[in-house]
């Protein structure tokens, strides 16, 4: 099997859900920011980058999120929100929600998501951790969604469509789970 450094930090990227309090360099942050900027894309960079680093600002958006996860009616998401100790966010010090250009005649997810892929990995490169978090998206579509989108300054027109945290690892290493067998398909 081939080995090399970027394969090697494929691999080895794992979702972190504990972190230690102190923010992430800016030089971390501004590589994890430019591999998003030079992920694939379909919609013409279409997409806008939210850093959030104000702790206030985090912990009322893992609040609102938990609020808008109870009436949505799958178990495990009001499981983890009715947990008063949950934090959506881990405790992580930097956020970056990755929105879309709702105008745009290109479904913009697909590029949203290789932009937060290529985030996830350029922080495993740099030495930081990093959890792609759906959880806090829901935040977005509640009540105070529209406020929220102002206050995180998201331009208008632009959807959030993924959100991950990033910063320096605290615990014992994460495992890969298991790859499930026959994945793949050959035609040859
Ligand atoms: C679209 C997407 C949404 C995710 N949302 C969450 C989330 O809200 N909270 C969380 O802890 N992990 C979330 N994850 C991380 C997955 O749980 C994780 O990637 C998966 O279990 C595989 O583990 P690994 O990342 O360590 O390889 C999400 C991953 C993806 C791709």
């Amino acid at each position: 099997m081939l080995v090399n450094e970027t394969l090697q930090v494929i691999k080895q990227r794992r979702s972190i859900r504990s972190f230690r309090t102190e923010q992430i360099k800016e030089e971390e942050l501004q590589a994890v920011l430019e591999a998003g900027l030079y992920a694939p894309h379909a919609g013409d960079q279409a997409w806008h980058f939210t850093v959030v680093q104000d702790r206030a600002l985090l912990g009322r958006l893992n609040a609102v999120a938990k609020e808008a996860a109870m009436p949505l009616g799958m178990a495990h998401l009001r499981e983890l929100a009715s947990d008063e100790q949950f934090d959506c966010l881990y405790g992580a010090p930097t956020l970056i929600v990755v929105s879309g250009d709702e105008q745009s005649p290109i479904p913009l997810d697909a590029d949203c998501a290789a932009a937060t892929q290529n985030m996830l990995i350029a922080a495993e490169s740099v030495g930081l951790g990093s959890c792609w978090v759906f959880f806090v998206t829901l935040s977005f579509h509640s009540p105070q969604g529209t406020e929220l989108r102002q206050e995180l300054r998201i331009p208008q027109g632009y959807k959030p469509y993924y959100a991950a945290v990033f910063g320096y690892k605290k615990g014992a290493a994460v495992r890969a789970s298991p790859q499930r067998p026959n994945l793949i398909t050959y035609i040859r």
